[in-house]
């Protein structure tokens, strides 16, 4: 697949690749609007400088806007140096490229706005030898899809015999099955499937491509990628942004829409497809459509047992500034009862992946950003323990596919640690994109458009996928729909998300593995200035849990398993009568005492508001003390002042 040849491009682009896109004309529909600024300029401008761009190319801007190829060239002269993503920008090749820009302003349902285009393309034509090529791009609402297709139709413009005609749609593809299944009916009236190309700008990501050269470029995982082996599968994608602006779309869109239905779904589809009998377009989509087929259509029951919805109300931005409720943004109903996050577990049915659950989860104002997916393999039997007292609980082996922001793919597995026991601790192995390659900083529309410029649909969607795609979703909307959130907001901004995401998982004998990164530990001052190693050993053993108000997290007397940090939330301690004798909040930790000292817990603590919380396990707990005697000493005097107790002497002996 060319797309391939891309993926070491400084920039964004290749200076491997072999092949020129093609020669055409792209003409822009919505050419004054944000995506062409944002993306499409940035990605033409990098494909340009990159040498991957005809030099038969040039660009027509149509929109409503009252400008003309002059003031055009300007505004994209002043917007570029705004979100150009080049390490250097070079003025002269912008100069030289802002030449194959031109620009007509027309209503979209005025046919005499067709007929300048018209004669704009003939007269670009001839001028940049195009060879009659034209690649048509939607940057518009959906809502113009039908009209400007049509007109395009009887004003002849699309039907150019001379050379390929292509057009690009920007997603939403439909609302749902039902005016997806239309919108594909009134786009095939005018186009051919194999002139539409549809855009999801996930399948443009390095992350996400890398996802099939991983599983089809390498032999080692295909045995292990089945139910055999695989225990579950977790796919998050976590945004610290709110709505910002979009209050208005996301109105009618929620994270169903917007985030799982089509960029979760085609991931979902890449890690878990069947492998292609080629890389050609079509080999790689019939596997995808295969795989979205076979996952299990839930029934209203099922969506009640399987999916949680959420919505944040105020709370904190991931920097601590203040950030109001879902329902207090700029156009949003107070009584909103759309979706900022949402979590499913699905089932694909067919013989590779019977039974093994999938669990997906995307949502907005979270306290991290991050796209990852986690496949966990199913654990071994325990031998290492075989006769001994006690048995140690090991993680089992993970396999992550950092997709964004961080980029890389790591293997947790169990080592031994150093020392006269056989005792292990979670480690990794880890490939980097930053340290193994020089990294691109593309856009990611780059690929796409070119791709599409020389032919390729393998990062497109199809209609059938499409529909496949809101199939799967549909029951969940009706039921939704249907019966309204009777709890929302139900995560404050900044936070985890909804505790009923923690229980769907945790009701099944698992949990969410969150890829905490150093510099979330360094926020917590019990953190801060400890070692990198340090920090490393901690981040992956962490696991977090949500607690909601009133749940109690340690009891009096109870011996003690775990230490606690609180990520956000307050807590209470409690004396034997049950008044609150003192609270904790943020990056507040507890519980040490009782493992320090291996003795019961001297009192009661409980939630007081929703509280997100980071769990370190004894066993982990010890092993960190043992290792970094700096931080024991730390942690003992901080142990020591809090309790009033004398000096303490973790008894290490007794902590197996
Ligand atoms: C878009 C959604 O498709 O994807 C946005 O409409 C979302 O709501 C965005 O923020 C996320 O894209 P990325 O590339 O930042 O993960």
């Amino acid at each position: 697949m060319t797309a391939n040849l891309i993926v070491q491009a400084p920039e964004g682009v290749s200076k491997y690749t072999d092949r020129l896109a093609d020669p055409c004309i792209m003409v822009i529909f919505g050419a004054s609007g944000d995506l062409t600024k944002r993306l499409l300029m940035p990605a033409l401008f990098n494909l340009y400088c990159g040498g991957l761009l005809s030099p038969n190319f040039a660009i027509i801007g149509i929109a409503f806007d009252s400008l003309d190829t002059e003031s055009f060239r300007k505004k994209m002269s002043e917007d570029i140096k705004k979100f150009n993503t080049r390490k250097v920008f070079d003025e002269n090749q912008w100069n030289s490229f802002v030449q194959k820009l031109h620009y007509t302003q027309g209503d979209f349902s005025d046919p005499a706005a067709y007929k300048r285009l018209a004669s704009l393309i003939s007269s670009t034509e001839a001028k940049f030898a195009t060879g009659g090529n034209i690649l048509f791009y939607m940057a518009t609402p959906p809502s113009v899809f039908e009209l400007v297709s049509s007109n395009l139709q009887s004003s002849g413009i699309k039907d150019s015999d001379k050379g390929w005609v292509r057009v690009i749609f920007e997603k939403p593809f439909g609302h749902d099955l039902k005016s997806a299944i239309e919108l594909n009916q009134l786009l095939l009236k005018h186009w051919k499937e194999e002139q539409i190309y549809r855009i999801d700008h996930y399948l443009g990501k390095e992350t996400v491509q890398n996802l099939l050269a991983f599983r089809f470029a390498n032999g080692i995982f295909e045995p292990l990628w089945n139910k055999d082996h695989i225990d579950h599968i977790q796919f998050s994608v976590m945004e610290t942004v709110g709505v910002e602006t979009r209050g208005k779309y996301y109105e009618t869109a929620g994270v169903l829409r917007d985030m799982i239905q089509n960029h979760m779904f085609q991931m979902l589809a890449y890690l878990c497809m069947e492998p292609p009998s080629s890389f050609k377009p079509d080999a790689i989509r019939n596997q995808k459509s295969e795989l979205l087929n076979a996952v299990r259509i839930m029934t209203p029951d099922m969506v009640r047992a399987n999916c949680v919805r959420g919505q944040y109300g105020p709370g904190k931005k991931w920097d601590e500034t203040p950030a109001v409720g879902y329902r207090q943004e700029v156009d949003v109903s107070p009584n909103s009862n759309t979706e900022t996050f949402a979590c499913l577990k699905l089932f694909i049915d067919n013989w590779r992946w019977d039974g093994v659950p999938v669990y997906l989860r995307s949502g907005k104002n979270l306290w991290k950003r991050g796209t990852e997916i986690m496949v966990q393999f199913k654990n071994p039997p325990n031998i290492l323990d075989k006769g001994q007292e006690s048995s140690q609980s090991r993680s089992p082996n993970r396999l992550f596919f950092h997709i964004q922001p961080d980029q890389g793919i790591e293997l947790r597995l169990q080592g031994k640690s150093p020392g006269p026991t056989m005792a292990t601790q979670t480690v990794n192995m880890r490939f980097d994109y930053g340290e193994s390659f020089e990294a691109s900083r593309g856009t990611g529309y780059e690929v796409l458009l070119y791709n599409c410029m020389i032919g390729d649909a393998t990062l497109f969607s199809r209609t059938d996928l499409v529909e496949a795609a809101w199939r799967i979703a549909q029951p969940i909307f009706d039921v939704w729909e249907n019966e309204p959130a009777t709890d929302f907001p139900n995560y404050p901004a900044g936070g985890w998300g909804p505790k009923k995401t923690y229980d769907l998982i945790e009701n099944d004998g698992r949990n969410w593995v969150e890829v905490v990164s150093r510099d979330v530990l360094e926020k917590i001052p019990l953190f801060k200035d400890t070692g990198k190693i340090f920090l490393y050993n901690l981040a992956i053993n962490l696991r977090p849990d949500i607690y909601a108000p009133g749940d109690l997290i340690i009891k009096k007397g109870d011996m003690g398993k775990e230490m606690f940090i609180i990520s956000s939330g307050t807590v209470e301690v409690l004396d034997d009568q049950g008044r609150v004798m003192n609270t904790m909040r943020d990056g507040a930790f507890f519980g040490e005492l009782s493992l320090l000292n291996a003795a019961p817990r001297t009192a009661t603590i409980r939630a007081a508001t929703d509280c997100d919380i980071f769990i370190l396990a004894k066993k982990d707990f010890d092993r960190v003390l043992k290792t970094y005697p700096e931080f024991l000493d730390k942690i003992k005097k901080i142990a020591e002042d809090r309790y009033k107790v004398g000096a303490i002497t973790p008894p290490w002996g007794q902590q197996k």
